[in-house]
């Protein structure tokens, strides 16, 4: 069996372009395995996956644990409201009591960045990033180049703009990463003030326009604005920023080209994306969120390959 280069998932940084491969080779097999009547196979029959989170989750949380669940593993549940984090646990303390219940695999959120690599330093078990504070979320990369690739055959040579909050976003950086790996041509845009000062170091394109970015790319991955991670004000209004970063289909239909719709969630409807955009022919949002299943059965089944 091939396996991946590394033993946990902490970011795409660490991934080779033949790993990425290797995650679509086998996210592709597990698609076919979810478009069954019987979406279920065996292959994790022995392993216990904790889903770990300490910020809130919709889609990543109910995706991973779908994922696990269709690969048989068994699953528990965490989360930090209501449990004896609030209490003044530490992070390790709380993971090695999880672990101490025998638990293989760990997925975690973390408002830190970094904490998932912590962790890494200091348990056994597979570690899976599923998103730490502004820094990386290797799956939702993972599962938006699949859904290019799906989209397109391929994702090297297509344009990419990735709009909007870049400066707090860690979708876009591991993005960036994926997206440069796989051959693809990045470019950035938004305010100014949301564009963190040395992002054209990573190779991408940097631009202030949002309708010069929508004409150059062939994919645009929209993003919201993380307000939750704002410590100051970057602009003067949300009300402001749809005006001048506000995608709407009127707008979309009058670049007059295919153009593809992508973002990862939670969509500020009417903000950053209006609905008729985002429920337009252009948007393959759905897409991603079913791709999303079926790249996190890959990535969990290739690491408890590696299980100690
Ligand atoms: N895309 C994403 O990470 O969504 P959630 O925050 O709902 O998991």
């Amino acid at each position: 069996m091939q396996q991946l280069s590394v033993r946990h998932l902490l970011g795409i940084k660490d991934l080779t372009p033949a790993d990425i491969a290797l995650i679509f080779e086998t996210a592709d097999n597990f698609k076919e395995v979810l478009s069954r009547t019987i979406k279920k196979v065996p292959s994790l029959r022995d392993i216990t996956i904790a889903n770990v989170f300490f910020e809130n989750s919709t889609r990543t949380r109910l995706s991973f644990e779908l994922a696990e669940k269709r690969l048989s593993a068994d699953v528990i549940n965490f989360s930090a409201s209501g449990s004896s984090v609030k209490k003044g646990e530490t992070l390790l303390d709380t993971v090695n009591n999880i672990l101490a219940m025998k638990v293989d695999m760990i997925v975690m959120r973390h408002a830190s960045a970094g904490a998932p690599h912590f962790l890494s330093r200091h348990i056994k078990a597979n570690i899976v990033n599923a998103g730490d504070g502004t820094h990386e979320h290797p799956t939702q990369a993972l599962l938006d180049s699949f859904s290019i690739r799906e989209r397109y055959g391929e994702v090297a040579g297509k344009k990419v703009a990735i709009i909007g909050d870049i400066l707090h976003s860690r979708v876009a950086l591991s993005n960036i990463f994926a997206l440069k790996k796989l051959g693809a041509e990045v470019m950035v845009c938004g305010p100014i003030t949301l564009l963190p000062r040395y992002i054209s170091e990573l190779g991408v394109k940097v631009e202030l326009d949002v309708r010069k970015a929508l004409a150059w790319c062939d994919v645009a991955n929209v993003l919201r604005i993380q307000l939750e991670r704002q410590q100051m004000k970057y602009f003067p209004s949300l009300r402001e920023y749809t005006l001048y970063y506000g995608i709407d289909k009127k707008l979309l239909d009058s670049l007059n080209k295919e153009i593809t719709i992508m973002h990862p969630g939670p969509i500020n409807r009417g903000v950053e994306l209006s609905s008729d955009a985002a429920d337009s022919h252009h948007s393959i949002i759905l897409n991603q969120v079913e791709n999303g299943v079926a790249i996190r059965m890959a990535v969990l089944y290739l690491l408890a390959s590696q299980v100690a």
